[in-house]
C-alpha cells in the first residue's frame, strides 16, 4: 500500500481488493451524469475509479434496454463499479446473477437514494430505516456476487434515526468491502451542510475502508475531509461536473505537489472530447444536451465565459460546437468571443 502525505486511518481489506489499498479519488455514481464518457475522462485526469449511474433491480431483471445500456462497461479500461438498487431480495439477487457476466470491479448497493420514486417503493435510502429488509438485501447480492460487494449509504433517514453507525456495522458484518458515506440524512437531501463528523465516527466505529462523500469540491476541501475524518477515500460527485480536473488536483494534495491550476485551452480540448463521446454514444442531439450540464460550470470565472456558454447552446449540432470550442482554444482566451459577438477583433487590437 503506497501511502500519501495524507494521514488515514489503517484498515482490513478483503483480499479480492487488495488493489483498493491504493485507491483514494472515486467519481460517485449520478444518474444522468456518469455515463461512460464522461468516467473516462474523469479517469483520465486522476479518478481512480468510477461508478455508473444506479439501476434499478427490478429493471435489469425485466430486461429493460434503457437499464441495460446505464451498465455498460464492456471493455472499459480501468476500474469500474456497478450500482443497483430496490427493495425485493429477490430481484436484487436476481440482477446481481445476470450483472456477474458485465465487466464491474464491484458491485454497489444504494441505500442514499433520496428520490420520491425510490423511496416511495422503499428504494435507496428508505432502506435506513427498514434494517430487517436491508439486511435481507445484503445477504441476497453477496451470495449471488462473483465480485466484493460495497454499499453506498447517508447518515440516516432523518435528525430523529441518524444510525450509521448501526448500519455501518451491519454492512461490516455481512461482508461489503467498504462502505460509503454521505454526510447528510435523507431528508436533508442536498440541503445544508454534508456532516463530515459523522464520517469521522463512521471511520472509527468501522475495520474496513470508509468512503467519505458530501461537499468536496477542490484540493483544499479534499484535504480538509481526509483530515477530519482519516477517511480511506473520497468520493466525489457535484465537484466533478464541469471539472473533471478535479482529480488532478486531489492527486496533487496526496503527493504533496502544488495543486495545479486547470488550463482554458485543457477545458476547451477536454469539452469537444467528452461531445464526441456522448455524440457517438447517444447520436444528436441528446449528446450534446448531456455535455451542457457540464458546460455550463466547466468555463465558470473567465471573463467572456458567459458568452462561450451562449453560443454553445445555440446549437446542438456537435461539429458546430467543435468548432467554436477550437476557435476558442486556439484564442486561448474566451475573451475570444466577445470579440466574435461584438464585431471587433479582440486579439489584432492587443
Ligand atoms: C445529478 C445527481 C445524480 C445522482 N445519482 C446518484 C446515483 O445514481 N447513485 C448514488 O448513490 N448517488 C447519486 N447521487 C448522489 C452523489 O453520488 C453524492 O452522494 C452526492 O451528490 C453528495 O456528494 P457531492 O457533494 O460530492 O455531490 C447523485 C447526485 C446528483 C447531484
Amino acid at each position: 500500500m503506497t501511502d500519501t502525505v495524507l494521514k488515514r486511518k489503517a484498515v482490513r481489506l478483503d483480499p479480492r481488493l487488495a488493489w483498493f489499498g491504493d485507491v483514494r479519488r472515486l467519481l460517485s455514481p449520478m444518474a444522468g451524469v456518469t455515463d461512460r464518457p464522461f468516467r473516462e475522462i474523469c479517469r483520465r485526469y486522476g479518478a481512480d475509479m468510477g461508478f455508473c449511474e444506479f439501476a434499478s433491480a427490478a429493471g435489469l431483471t425485466y430486461g429493460g434496454e434503457a437499464t441495460w445500456a446505464l451498465v455498460d462497461t464492456e471493455g472499459e479500461a480501468g476500474r469500474v463499479g456497478i450500482q443497483i438498487f430496490g427493495s425485493d431480495p429477490e430481484h436484487m439477487m436476481a440482477a446481481t446473477r445476470l450483472l456477474n457476466e458485465r465487466r464491474m470491479d464491484v458491485l454497489d448497493i444504494n441505500f442514499g437514494c433520496p428520490a420520491k420514486k425510490v423511496v416511495k417503493k422503499c428504494g435507496g435510502s428508505a432502506l435506513l430505516a427498514d434494517l430487517p429488509l436491508l439486511e435481507r438485501i445484503v445477504q441476497a447480492v453477496v451470495a449471488e456476487a462473483r465480485v466484493p460487494v460495497t454499499a453506498k449509504i447517508r447518515t440516516g433517514w432523518d435528525e430523529d434515526s441518524v444510525n450509521y453507525r448501526e448500519v455501518g456495522l451491519l454492512l461490516q458484518e455481512a461482508g461489503m468491502g467498504w462502505v460509503t458515506m454521505h454526510g447528510r440524512t435523507r431528508a436533508q437531501k442536498y440541503k445544508g451542510e454534508a456532516n463530515w463528523d459523522r464520517i469521522a465516527a463512521l471511520v472509527e466505529t468501522l475495520d474496513i475502508p470508509v468512503v467519505g462523500n458530501g461537499d468536496v469540491v477542490d484540493g483544499e476541501s479534499y484535504r480538509r475531509m481526509v483530515e477530519h475524518t482519516g477517511c480511506h477515500a473520497v468520493m466525489i460527485g457535484r465537484g466533478a461536473i464541469g471539472n473533471p480536473w478535479l482529480f488532478g488536483q486531489m492527486r496533487a494534495v496526496d503527493e504533496g505537489r502544488p495543486v495545479p491550476t486547470v488550463d482554458f485551452r485543457e477545458m476547451c480540448l477536454t469539452t469537444i472530447d467528452h461531445l464526441l463521446g456522448e455524440v457517438a454514444l447517444r447520436g444528436e442531439p441528446q449528446g450534446s444536451y448531456v455535455v451542457r450540464k457540464h458546460i455550463a460550470r466547466c468555463f465558470k470565472g473567465y471573463p467572456g465565459a458567459a458568452v462561450l456558454r451562449r453560443r454553445l447552446y445555440a446549437t446542438t449540432v456537435a461539429q458546430e460546437m467543435v468548432g467554436i470550442l477550437e476557435q476558442a482554444a486556439a484564442a486561448g482566451d474566451p475573451r475570444y468571443d466577445e470579440a466574435v459577438e461584438t464585431g471587433g477583433d479582440h486579439h489584432e487590437q492587443n
